[in-house]
């Protein structure tokens, strides 16, 4: 047996090798690095839907098929509205809205992949608005995907800038090979269900610490170090209370995570023009700080930089809260996860393991002690 299914290989995918001594993150034949800072959200979702990139006019054909489905189904307000009132957080929120995407239309597992994609930033940006006393901004068509996940948080257009800074992050964590939350949802269609049944439970599995939940709390130990010569003595501190550094560590990567390279980058550009320039700086000395002291008291383990932690400092440079870094994650995943239900729907089979049973065997039922 191998606890946690280490190192098992339980699908075939073309979508997204993850090569974990090598460092490298091949989406679909592209390597990360060439494809998330210069390709649209869009291009890369028809990539993967798809399995080549799109010509000019069927790129546009797509991106203009998938900003037609924008718009929630009008229930979903009224379990908006419930959610906010009860303060959920937004994951929940995102879990509660999911499966009202399926109201009213056909089970077709193509067009509910695209239908969960569209949806996605607008179920994130109107409860967050919602929650916060705003009201919800209409939906706009003529924005890139990216954009429209702006303008559907803050209220008003980003300038070019910030939205290209968001895309690179989405495309960046748009597939990540059998991941928890994909082999969730490949679990759950696996078994004939429906694609958008896959997502939501998707949705649940991302929410976790160990997997999607890790940028706030890697932000927040880089506020908790909050200057630079107080670094060393906060993260001692950590380790020595046997805490885990969030944001460091990876189940495959057994070296740097070459995603956190590719947002690395991506804020290095950004906090060159915009944002806090000393949090960057900071957050550089934290990661060089964790990365000595994880090689000094673990060198066996070989703990690197994963990507949530340049993601918590490029998406809160984008004035995102620290609530809607694992939401902003899903808007990206959401892609990876559909693109997978319609791998596993065409050429997967059921999805079912066995266990090792290490309870009892002997025990006897008497069923008028349990009556008495
Ligand atoms: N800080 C301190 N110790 C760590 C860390 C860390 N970030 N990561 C692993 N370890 C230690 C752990 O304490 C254990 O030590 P020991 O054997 O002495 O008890 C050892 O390394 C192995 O831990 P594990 O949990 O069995 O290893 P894993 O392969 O399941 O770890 C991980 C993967 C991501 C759960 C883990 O590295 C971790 O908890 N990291 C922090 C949370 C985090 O950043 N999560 C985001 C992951 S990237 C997003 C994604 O792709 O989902």
């Amino acid at each position: 047996m191998q606890e946690g299914l280490e190192g098992i290989v339980a699908a075939r995918t073309r979508l997204s090798h993850v090569d974990g001594e090598g460092g490298r993150l091949i989406i679909a034949g592209y390597a990360v690095e060439d494809l998330a800072p210069a390709a649209s959200f869009e291009d890369v979702a028809y990539l993967l839907l798809n399995g080549r990139l799109p010509d000019p006019p069927e790129g546009k054909e797509f991106a203009a098929t998938l900003a037609e489905r924008r718009a929630l189904p009008s229930v979903a307000r009224a379990v908006i509205d419930e959610a906010a009132a009860a303060k959920a957080p937004p994951m929940d929120a995102l879990r509660m809205v999911t499966p009202l995407l399926s109201l009213g239309r056909q089970e077709n597992p193509a067009d509910d992949a695209m239908t969960a994609i569209a949806a996605f930033p607008a179920i994130v940006g109107t409860y967050w608005r919602v929650r916060n006393g705003q009201p919800p901004v209409p939906i706009r068509r003529d924005l890139s995907h990216a954009a429209h996940y702006l303008h559907q948080v803050f209220g008003d257009e980003p300038s070019a800038e910030r939205a290209r800074a968001l895309e690179t992050y989405l495309n960046t964590v748009c597939d990540h090979g059998l991941n928890a939350s994909t082999f969730a949802a490949r679990v759950i269609v696996s078994t004939r269900s429906d694609v958008i049944s896959a997502i939501t439970g998707a949705v649940g599995a991302l929410k976790g610490p160990l997997h999607g939940g890790a940028p706030g709390p890697a932000l927040d130990m880089v506020f908790e170090v909050s200057t630079p010569e107080r670094a060393e003595m906060v993260i001692r501190a950590k380790l020595d209370r046997g805490e885990r550094l969030m944001g460091f560590g990876h189940r495959v990567y057994k070296v740097r995570d070459p995603r956190a390279d590719v947002l690395a980058r991506a804020a290095q550009r950004f906090y060159a023009t915009d944002g806090d320039r000393s949090l960057y700086a900071l957050a550089r000395k934290v990661e060089t700080v964790a990365l000595q002291q994880l090689r000094e008291r673990k060198p066996e383990r070989r703990i690197e930089t994963n990507v949530e932690f340049y993601t918590a400092l490029l998406l809160h440079g984008l004035g995102l809260p620290t609530d809607l870094f694992t939401p902003t994650f899903a808007v990206g995943r959401v892609l990876g996860w559909s693109a997978h239900c319609l791998e596993q729907l065409r050429e997967g089979r059921l999805i079912r393991p066995q266990s090792a049973y290490i309870g009892p065997a002997d025990l006897h039922f008497h069923p008028t002690s349990a009556a008495g």
